[in-house]
């Protein structure tokens, strides 16, 4: 893979980062505002330390197609919050039953099971608000805006992801059905985030396609990698608790096809991504940086 040449991606990363730290601080109601739990608790996994992946590939893709990072931003906040939210819920303990993430003891083991509930209902709800709160792009208006954002959040995509890995957990099930659960609980955030990127600079269908067939691949590279580092690295690197996919049987790509496999299967993935590029014609290095950097991750 021959990726970005003079792009400096730690830049990008360290000034996107904080861009979408601050709107994201004017976006929430303060720690004070009452009821104060419920403020705290939004802000307490918010703000704990993830990656921004989906901000960063949503502002990228708004640049490969022309944008402005201040039109696509109110959407960048929007999926981290949808993100964030879909994190506490996944570490209650009804469901993965973590107690750690992004370096920090989880949402429930902080607040207690009904308030971490009620934050993730509050912050897929505040993304709603704030990706209302979007210019009016010509090609397209709200209503493909909030519609594209629940559509990959509800019950077809991310949440039907998350019901099928709990239900897969303990079975031994088919490289198939692992992908058509990575497609949706991982996948389809991570590609409608770009895609929101793309829409933001008014992109073209052929753009938007392209968009698309980056994101649905790196999309599901980004599992792939998920379900590696769980074996590979320790709960320190990642901050949160590694060895759990294997401790509760859960079906991942390593246990089904092997470790090497599973690597290949990411740089396959990441490869078909890049291609979807090419019409890009060398004004997607933002993309393509992350990407690789997506591929190459230990945390
Ligand atoms: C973790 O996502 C959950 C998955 C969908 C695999 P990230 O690895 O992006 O988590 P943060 O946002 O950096 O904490
Ligand atoms: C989480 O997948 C996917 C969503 C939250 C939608 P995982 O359960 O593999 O993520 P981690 O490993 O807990 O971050
Ligand atoms: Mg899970
Ligand atoms: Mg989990
Ligand atoms: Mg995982």
């Amino acid at each position: 893979m021959v990726a970005t040449k003079q792009f400096d991606l730690q830049q990008f990363l360290a000034t996107r980062t904080d861009a979408v730290n601050r709107a994201l601080d004017k976006f929430l109601p303060s720690e004070k505002t009452k009821p104060a739990t419920i403020h705290k608790a939004m802000r307490y996994s918010l703000f704990a330390g993830g990656k921004r992946m989906r901000p960063a590939v949503l502002l990228a893709a708004a640049e490969a197609c022309g944008g402005k990072g201040s039109d696509a931003m109110p959407l960048a906040c929007a999926v981290e919050c949808i993100h964030t939210y879909s994190l506490i819920h996944d570490d209650l303990p009804a469901m993965d039953n973590d107690d750690f993430r992004r370096g920090k003891p989880t949402n429930h083991k902080v607040f207690g099971e009904g308030v971490a509930v009620l934050a993730g209902d509050a912050l897929l709800t505040q993304a709603f608000e704030i990706a209302a709160q979007c210019k009016k792009f010509p090609r397209y208006p709200h209503n493909k805006i909030i519609l594209e954002i629940a559509k990959a959040s509800g019950s077809l995509q991310l949440i039907a992801g998350q019901v099928a890995d709990l239900e897969g957990e303990g079975k031994k099930l088919s490289v198939d059905e692992l992908k058509f659960i990575h497609e949706r609980k991982t996948s389809a955030l991570l590609c409608c985030s770009i895609r929101l990127g793309g829409m933001s600079a008014n992109c073209s269908a052929a753009q938007l396609k392209a968009l698309t067939a980056f994101g649905y691949n790196v999309g599901l590279a980004f599992q792939v990698i998920d379900d590696i580092l769980d074996v590979t690295q320790t709960s320190e690197q990642l901050g949160k608790t590694a060895g759990k996919d294997v401790a509760v049987q859960k079906a991942t790509y390593p246990s089904i096809v092997g470790l090497e496999k599973s690597r290949k299967i990411a740089e396959q993935l990441t490869a078909k991504a890049f291609a979807a590029l090419k019409i890009f014609k060398g004004n997607a290095v933002a993309l393509e940086a992350l990407a690789e950097y997506l591929l190459k991750r230990n945390k």
